[in-house]
């Protein structure tokens, strides 16, 4: 039995055949739709989600599944003290597969020590949320043709984003490729990225403030929003919330072939002046997201499509 809890888990081979299984999806879904008959997944939400959740419910109805779960700690019996561990030793009673989210680092890891069913981290804090870097992975494919030669722009708050320290950890697999880290000095990428992530694999990056130098070189520029529920203080979250605002004339600045990706939700980093650019991707990563996530669960489950 595996998990998924950090992009690293599967190998860049393995990662290569998910995201072939996501594109076979993409363009033949109805051979899919009975591929999970009678199978469950539980998707046990102690943050707040749009996306991550309801992609994983969307893909498992696609698969022929069903879903349960509950999307709030307060709704749940961790409101009363269950522990994690308890927790999971139950749901391995009611369902195949669950997609956890907790805004604890390394929640994720401690229930699949106490699972008998794969689980799946949604995002554990500030830390990883390696489905949001398969999509990513999936939609810089699909726009670029590859992931490898290539120049990536990460801009916003870059240290408590956990979908770029997936992405980054990621990236680096693939050769050749540069980062620009763009952030005001307080949201730079943790240490842990910084030296044994990017340095420890001798990956070439600069770190710096400003957006609309950075914009010619890229190939994708991938905004974040300043992530105010990790700050300790509503003071500084105000001070930095604006940092980076992308519009229409920060565009004018970046190549005609450039794309632009966010994981969502956004707040005001990028006007929707920008949505109707053709290289603003990120709705069509949402789209991603799900097929993505339909061949990870098919993945764990160890299920195929019957010819
Ligand atoms: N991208 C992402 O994780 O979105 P949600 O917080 O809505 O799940």
């Amino acid at each position: 039995m595996r998990h998924l809890l950090n992009p690293l888990d599967f190998s860049v081979e393995e990662t290569g055949r998910l995201l072939d299984l996501a594109v076979d999806i993409e363009h033949h879904l109805p051979e899919y739709a009975h591929v999970c008959d009678g199978k469950k997944i539980a998707t046990l939400f102690y943050e707040p989600s749009t996306r991550t959740r309801l992609s994983f419910e969307a893909a498992m109805l696609n698969l022929g599944g069903s879903v349960l779960g509950f999307s709030s700690a307060a709704s749940s019996s961790a409101a009363k003290g269950e522990s994690v561990a308890d927790t999971i030793r139950m749901i391995s009673c009611y369902a195949d597969i669950c997609a956890m989210r907790h805004p604890k680092e390394g929640a994720p890891l401690v229930a699949s020590l106490h699972s008998s069913i794969p689980v799946i981290n949604a995002g554990d804090g500030g830390h990883q949320h390696p489905t949001q870097t398969l999509t990513d992975l999936m939609t810089i494919r699909s726009l670029l043709g590859r992931l490898n030669h290539m120049t990536v722009g990460l801009c916003g708050d870059l240290k408590f984003g956990r979908t770029v320290h997936s992405l980054i950890n990621a990236l680096v697999r693939y050769g050749d490729v540069k980062f620009v880290l763009i952030s005001p000095p307080e949201l730079r990428i943790p240490e842990y990225i910084r030296e044994d992530v990017l340095l420890a694999n001798h990956v070439e990056f600069e770190e710096v403030d400003n957006l609309d130098e950075a914009m010619p070189d890229l190939d994708i520029l991938y905004m974040t929003r300043v992530q105010r529920e990790r700050f300790f203080n509503e003071e500084d979250y105000i001070r930095l919330k604006d940092c980076y605002i992308l519009d229409k004339a920060k565009m004018k600045l970046a190549k005609e072939n450039m794309f632009v990706l966010h994981p969502l939700p956004r707040v005001n980093e990028i006007s929707v002046e920008v949505d109707d650019d053709p290289r603003a991707a990120y709705f069509r990563q949402v789209q991603y997201g799900v097929y993505v996530r339909m061949a990870l669960i098919m993945t764990l489950l160890e299920v195929e499509k019957s010819c």
